[in-house]
């Protein structure tokens, strides 16, 4: 099928690459001109894994061209809108503005029987709202909601083997259109029996933010029990293995640690509160407010732990933060709590030396105050604490005898949990996790 995908940033450009490599001829629209020349050589403008290879190999099947003119869109069958949808400064509500843009400067190249299909995460309602924009161009086209669940680092398996695919499609004719195509595009998922909800496109959008909502209370639920284990000296990585054992709670997300951050979790759960506020339900998700202050709360917490470690001595140490990204396998700094707990340190007048193995040209664009230093060694060498935030393999594997041979004092802040404390401690260290004693 031709499709068009706009917006190309870590949603749109993986999704163009993925749809051309499973035979589909697409083209990637984007209003950024930087980004489509990358692109077009098959570079990736973002550290994705996988990526560079699947755009390599769409581009030379001459299935996948990027362009920053939207009417090249025009004979595609199906438009895919992936722009993002940010926090509004200001406020807790999602911008929507590049989302409104996207529709409608593509509503001038709707072909009639053409199908917009909206993937970027957006307050329930805005479909509704789009497909009367669409049917009021009498252009013959309609809209469908397809949300997307890939997560950075696993973008591209994510996209070309989904776990579920979920179509909100208007009712009658125009929905049984919008479902035949949807299911063409998809024919080699639906192959595989993955698992498929079609229905409107209020719940369409809901699941998707609701999703979203349940990872991060189940995030925020683990990490109130660190705060509870903090005050009572119990061991919340254990009591996460103990309650992950029961498989209608399951241990996956129940990591405890400086929490969640990202260009979707956290704003995706205040845009979900201001929606049910001016929906008149405002109290039913009123528990996401506590959510965020939870998650917000372990990012302070870490920052506390190490101005407690350095005493009196907080002017003239060194600190040693590991990890910006706001996860591993990513160069995403959105939100990032690691990047937040060194700018705090930062600013607090302790000597950060941060390092990252893909954030920190990222990092060093919004914070260009901090000192970042590529070697491992280098950023360990004459620190007074160690403070991992970001769990990358080449930190979680740290090795606690060669780390104590180049630091100036023996103290680490474990912000993922990811340290077994008896070898670090037998290595001389002193060890402070978060929920641990
Ligand atoms: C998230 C969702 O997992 C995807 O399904 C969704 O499609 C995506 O948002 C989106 O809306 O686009 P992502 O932001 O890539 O994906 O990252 P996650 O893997 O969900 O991690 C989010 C944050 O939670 C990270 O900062 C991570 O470190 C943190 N986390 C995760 C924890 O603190 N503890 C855990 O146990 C798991």
């Amino acid at each position: 099928m031709k499709i068009s995908v706009i917006g190309c940033g870590y949603l749109g450009a993986v999704h163009a690459a993925a749809m051309a490599e499973l035979g589909h001829e697409v083209i990637g629209i984007d209003v950024d001109p930087a980004k489509i020349a990358q692109l077009s050589v098959g570079s990736a403008p973002f550290f994705e894994p996988g990526l560079p290879e699947v755009l390599t190999s769409a581009l030379a099947s001459g299935r996948l061209r990027f362009s920053t003119d939207i009417a090249e869109a025009a004979d595609a069958q199906m438009h895919f809108v992936a722009v993002g949808t940010p926090q509004k400064v200001g406020s807790y509500a999602a911008d929507l503005s590049y989302v409104d843009a996207a529709v409608t400067a593509l509503l001038p190249h709707l072909a009639p029987g053409s199908l917009v299909v909206g993937k970027s995460t957006v307050p329930v309602g805005t479909a509704a709202r789009l497909a009367a924009l669409i049917e009021a161009s009498d252009s013959g086209a309609s809209l469908a909601w397809n949300p997307e669940f890939l997560r950075e680092g696993f973008a591209v398996q994510d996209t070309l083997t989904p776990d579920r695919l979920v179509y909100g499609v208007p009712s009658g004719a125009a929905g049984e259109h919008a479902t035949a195509l949807l299911n063409e595009v998809y024919a080699v998922a639906i192959a595989a029996d993955t698992p498929l909800v079609v229905t409107d496109y209020a719940t369409a959008e809901l699941v998707k933010v609701s999703a979203n909502a349940f990872l991060a209370t189940k995030i925020s639920f683990i990490n109130a029990m660190a705060e509870i284990a903090e005050v009572t000296g119990a061991d919340v990585t254990q009591l996460a293995d103990a309650i992950g054992f029961d498989d209608r709670i399951g241990r996956k997300f129940l990591g405890a640690g400086v929490g969640f951050g990202g260009g979707c979790l956290p704003k995706d759960i205040r845009a979900f509160t201001a929606r049910a506020e001016e929906l008149g339900k405002g109290e039913s998700i009123a528990f996401l407010k506590e959510v965020d202050k939870i998650n917000l709360r372990r990012r302070q917490r870490v920052v506390d732990l190490t101005i407690a470690a350095l005493g009196d001595h907080v002017y003239t140490s060194k600190v040693a933060v590991l990890g910006l990204s706001f996860k591993p396998h990513s160069d995403d700094v959105r939100d990032s709590p690691s990047l937040d707990v060194a700018v705090q340190l930062h600013g607090l007048g302790v000597d950060v030396v941060a390092t990252d193995p893909q954030a920190i040209e990222n990092a060093r664009v919004r914070h260009p105050q901090l000192r970042y230093e590529d070697s491992l060694e280098e950023t360990l060498r004459g620190a007074d604490v160690v403070v991992l935030v970001t769990e990358w393999p080449e930190f979680r594997t740290l090795d606690p005898v060669w780390a104590g041979s180049l630091v100036r004092t023996q103290v680490v802040v474990d912000g993922r949990n990811s340290y077994d404390p008896s070898a670090w401690r037998d290595a001389g260290w002193a060890y402070h996790g978060l929920g641990r004693p």
